[in-house]
């Protein structure tokens, strides 16, 4: 496999300019959401990229540690052989929504479903497509960052609920923090970084409420395959409010497929649809997806994989001495003394972990994605 080339040129159209030509202010204040500067270094590398042989642990987004299924690579084999890819794919996804039904037992129609690039589109086109620019997003917090650069970026203010110092939900504070210029609220079940989950009372309580005010409420399930907890599409029929996303790059494995899809009633999908451009994902990513929902034996195995190895590594770190949040997903949150000192540690050993400092008040904070049995054996024996 030959090199990428690499332009070390830098900035080369720019070196002549005499001006710079300034973005929208909103833009220019905009923190971007990128991926840190230590994984690109790492995937430039191309006996990591290519060949791989170079073993690390990289616990640091999240990713299932997992390959996809196999049922997943011989559905992408054969169609990269046998898809004009000449042609764009089916706008429509249907075969793929056709599943998505399916795997829902019946609770969704085609027509409840919207395909998305990942579940970052979908969490985008939302915020786009409610507020206007007069108007709010409302985070329950610390959580994802995605919602609040995309809707920043979109000039959309975003204001924060803090979940209290365990990290515990609070309806009645909560209700003081919607105003009148709330239209859209950001949950994420369980919540990413912290754990956090909600019950279905509490989910009914929390819709009914933003319904009377007439604000979207997010029920982001990224990791909810990882868990016994209800989905917030069961509460859909009840709400009119309720935009549930879901995403394959997580429990599925596929997160270099780039498949996510969001779920709500007719009306809101209509509005949300104006906003998707017509081919999200390639049909290879729609059959791998397809392959995926139609193993749910391999799914199982994976999450019970996960399941048993968090409780090991939360156990250890326990015994140890550290503060852990546990999740019932594919992480967890460790507190630390020395956030750059644990992270030095862990990488100069081939481990990559996710400082969480940029997200506050999380500055001493640490999430471990669930890595194989090993993996976690080793972080322990490090730690
Ligand atoms: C809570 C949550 N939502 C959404 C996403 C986005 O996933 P994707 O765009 O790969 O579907 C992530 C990724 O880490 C996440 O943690």
């Amino acid at each position: 496999m030959s090199k990428p080339e690499v332009n070390h040129q830098k900035n080369k159209t720019n070196q002549k300019s005499k001006f710079e030509i300034q973005p929208a202010k909103h833009i220019e204040r905009l923190v971007p959401y990128k991926t840190s500067e230590a994984f690109r270094t790492m995937l430039r590398q191309e006996v990591f990229r290519y060949v791989n042989h170079k073993y690390v642990a990289k616990l640091d987004y999240n990713e299932s540690v997992y390959p996809p299924s196999p049922k997943v690579i011989k559905s992408v084999k054969k169609a990269l052989k046998s898809y004009p890819l000449n042609w764009y794919p089916d706008p429509d996804y249907l075969e793929l929504k056709n599943e998505i039904e399916k795997v829902h037992e019946g609770k969704v129609g085609f027509e409840n479903i919207l395909i998305t690039n990942g579940s970052c589109e979908a969490l985008a086109v939302i915020a786009k497509t409610y507020c206007n620019h007069d108007q709010e997003v409302l985070l329950i917090s610390p959580t994802y960052d995605y919602l609040r650069y995309s809707a920043e970026a979109e000039g959309i203010k975003v204001k924060n609920f803090f979940l209290d110092k365990q990290f515990r939900f609070n309806f009645d504070d909560f209700k003081k923090s919607v105003n009148k210029k709330t239209k859209v609220v950001y949950l994420v079940n369980p919540n990413n970084p912290t754990g956090t989950t909600y019950s279905v009372k509490q989910l009914k309580e929390i819709a009914a409420y933003l319904e009377s005010k007439k604000v979207i409420l997010i029920v982001d399930e990224a990791y909810l395959e990882y868990t016994n907890l209800p989905s917030a599409i069961n509460l859909m029929k009840g709400f009119s409010n309720i935009v549930v996303t879901r995403t394959f790059s997580k429990a599925y494995g596929l997160a270099n497929f780039r498949v996510g899809y969001l779920i709500s009633n007719e009306k809101n999908i209509k509005w949300m649809d104006k906003l998707i451009p017509d081919f999200p994902i390639t049909t290879i990513s729609e059959d791998a997806a397809i392959a995926a929902l139609k193993d749910q034996k391999y799914l199982l195995k994976n999450v019970a994989k996960i399941n048993q190895d968090r409780e090991l590594l939360v156990n250890g770190l326990k015994n140890k001495g550290y503060t852990v949040f546990n999740t019932p997903a594919s992480y967890i949150l460790v507190q630390v003394e020395d956030v750059e000192k644990v992270n030095n540690l862990l990488s100069k050993n081939n481990i990559v972990v996710r400082p969480k400092k940029h997200i506050y008040p999380l500055d001493n904070f640490i999430r471990i994605t669930i890595g194989t049995r090993s993996d976690c054996k080793k972080v322990l024996s490090l730690l």
